[in-house]
C-alpha cells in the first residue's frame, strides 16, 4: 500500500483499511480459503462488496454462541435467523438426523410417502389453535407463503368464486422472496427491483407515532383496520382472495399488533368472506411466548405459514397449515379419486431428514418447556431493552416475547447506515445482532440467561454511543 502522503488519504482511514485487509487475510488463512473462493459465492441479502472486504466467518455453534474463525465466542442474539430458539447443535436433533439419513435418506413425496410425514403433520397440528389441522410441507418460509396464496386463490375457484384473486398485505410486512411474497410484502427495498407480479394492495403498518416506545402490545391502532373496509369498498370483496399479515411483524422491525387489531381484522375478513392468512414463519413455536401468534393474540386465521423454528433451523423446512374445512373443500371437489386435488408441491416436501429434525426439535420445545421459558424471560428483555430509551439516535423501541426492535434516527440520506455500524461494532465486541433498514433487531434464544440479555443490551447501547 502507498503511504498517505502519496495518496492524499487521511492517515486514520488508511490505517483502518490496513487493519481490515490484515483481518481479511487472517480470516481467509484461518478458514483455508482463497480470494477466488471468497468471490465465488454471491451471498443472499448481503452487502457482498463489504462482506468480502471484512468477512465474518462462523465455524461452529453450541448453545447460545457461535465460534468465529478467530476462535472468539459470539453471542447469538437473533437465534440464527429467528430459527434456533432451542440453542445450537442440540444432540437430540443431530442424533435423529444422522439416524434418519442412514436409514431413509430420501423418499418421494408425490403419490408415495413415509410414516414420519404424517406423524409430524399431526404433531404440528397439536401446536396449532383448534381447527388448523391440515399441513402441507414446503422447504422454506417463502414457499409456505406462495403455497398459502395459491391455496387461497384455488379455494375460491373450488367454491365457484374465481374472481376473488386480489391479495391485501401490509406495509413493513415480510413474506419471503418469491413472486407472491414480494408482491404482498411491504418492505420497499425488497420490492423495488422487481415490480409487481400479483394484484395486491397494502394496509398501513402499525408502528405509528402514538405507539413509540410502547412496551409490548400498543394500545393505539385497532382503528387502522378501518382502512381494510375502505379497500373492500374500493375493490369489492368479490375480487379479494385473502389478507396476509404477520401477527407480529418481524423483519419489518419487530412490530407487535395493537390491542384489538387482529380481532378487528378477523371480524372484517369473516364479514366479507375474505380468507385470513397469518405468516407465522417467525412467530410460530415460541417466539411470542405461546405456541403461535394466533394463540398468543387470540385470533385464528384460515391459513398459516410456518418454517424456521419448526426444525430449530437445522434442516430447511416450511409448511402451510389450513383449516380443515378448506382441506375438505378440495377433497369434496377433487374430481375422480385417483386424481390429485391440488397440482402443487416440492421435490423436498416432507423430506424424511427434515421430518426427523422437526420431530426432535418439537420434542425439545416441549420437554424443556421452552415456550413457557420464552414467555417467562420476556419481561426481563422488555425492562432491559427499554433502558436504551434516551440513548443518542434511538427513536423507537418495541418488544414482545423474546423479540425486540430498536429504531435509529437516520444519518442524512442513509437510513440503514447507523444500524449497520452498530451491528459491526457489536460483532467486534463478540455479539451477533441483526441490522436491517433503520432497525437493530433481536430474537433471543429461548434458552437465554438474564446475564446474556444484560450483556447484549449493554453492547448495543455502548455501540450506539460510540457512533459519531
Ligand atoms: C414472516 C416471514 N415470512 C417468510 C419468510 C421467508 O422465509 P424463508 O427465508 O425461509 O424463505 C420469512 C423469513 O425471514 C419471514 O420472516
Amino acid at each position: 500500500m502507498q503511504n498517505s502522503a502519496a495518496t492524499n488519504m487521511p492517515t486514520d482511514i488508511e490505517s483502518e483499511i490496513e487493519t481490515v485487509m490484515h483481518n481479511k487475510s487472517e480470516t481467509l488463512a484461518s478458514c483455508n480459503l482463497t480470494q477466488e473462493q471468497l468471490d465465488s459465492h454471491w451471498m443472499p441479502y448481503t452487502a457482498n462488496r463489504e462482506f468480502k472486504e471484512n468477512p465474518r466467518m462462523l465455524v461452529s455453534a453450541k448453545g447460545n454462541y457461535f465460534t468465529d474463525s478467530a476462535g472468539r465466542q459470539i453471542f447469538d442474539s437473533l437465534s440464527g435467523l429467528w430459527t434456533t430458539g432451542a440453542g445450537h447443535s442440540r444432540p437430540e436433533i443431530s442424533e435423529a438426523v444422522s439416524k434418519q439419513i442412514s436409514n431413509l435418506d430420501y423418499s418421494p413425496g408425490f403419490q408415495f410417502s413415509h410414516p414420519m410425514s404424517f406423524e409430524l403433520a399431526h404433531r404440528i397440528s397439536e401446536f396449532m389453535p383448534a381447527g388448523l389441522n391440515r399441513v402441507m410441507f414446503t422447504t422454506s418460509g417463502s414457499e409456505a407463503v406462495e403455497t398459502s396464496l395459491k391455496v387461497a386463490r384455488a379455494y375460491w375457484r373450488k367454491v365457484g368464486q374465481p374472481s376473488k384473486t386480489r391479495f391485501i398485505g401490509r406495509a413493513k410486512g415480510y413474506h419471503g422472496v418469491n413472486w407472491g411474497g414480494i408482491s404482498v410484502g411491504g418492505i420497499g427495498a425488497n420490492k423495488m427491483m422487481w415490480g409487481q407480479a400479483l394484484e395486491t394492495s397494502h394496509l398501513q403498518h402499525t408502528a405509528i407515532p402514538e405507539n413509540k416506545f410502547c412496551k409490548g402490545m400498543p394500545t393505539e391502532g385497532a382503528h387502522l383496520i378501518n382502512e381494510l373496509e375502505d379497500q373492500i369498498a374500493l375493490y369489492d370483496a368479490s375480487t379479494i382472495a385473502a389478507v396476509i399479515v404477520e401477527p407480529m411483524s418481524g423483519s419489518g422491525g419487530v412490530i407487535p399488533p395493537p390491542v384489538g387489531y387482529l380481532q378487528r381484522l378477523r371480524e372484517v375478513c369473516t364479514k366479507h368472506n375474505i380468507l385470513l392468512i397469518f405468516d407465522e414463519v417467525i412467530t410460530a413455536f415460541g417466539r411470542v411466548g405461546s405456541n403461535t401468534g394466533a394463540e398468543e393474540f387470540g385470533v385464528t386465521p384460515d391459513l398459516m405459514c410456518i418454517a424456521k423454528q419448526v426444525t430449530n433451523g437445522t434442516i430447511p423446512m416450511g409448511g402451510m397449515i389450513a383449516k380443515q374445512e378448506i382441506y375438505d373443500t378440495f377433497m369434496e371437489n377433487g374430481g375422480h379419486e385417483y386424481m390429485m386435488e391440488i397440482p402443487h408441491g416440492n421435490t423436498y416436501s416432507a423430506h424424511p431428514v427434515a421430518c426427523a429434525a422437526s420431530l426432535a426439535a418439537l420434542n425439545i420445545l416441549e420437554d424443556d418447556q421452552l415456550v413457557a421459558r420464552s414467555k417467562a424471560m420476556a419481561p426481563f428483555l422488555e425492562e432491559k431493552v427499554h433502558q436504551l430509551k434516551g440513548t443518542q439516535y434511538v427513536s423507537d423501541i418495541r418488544n414482545y416475547g423474546l423479540a425486540a426492535g430498536i429504531t435509529l434516527e437516520s444519518a442524512p440520506g442513509e437510513p440503514a447506515l447507523r444500524p449497520y455500524q452498530v451491528a459491526m461494532k457489536c460483532w467486534e465486541k463478540g455479539f451477533y445482532v441483526r441490522h436491517g433498514g433503520d432497525v437493530i433487531s433481536m430474537g433471543l434464544p429461548f434458552t437465554v440467561e438474564k446475564e446474556e440479555i444484560d450483556n447484549v443490551i449493554n453492547a448495543i447501547g455502548e455501540s450506539i454511543r460510540e457512533l459519531s
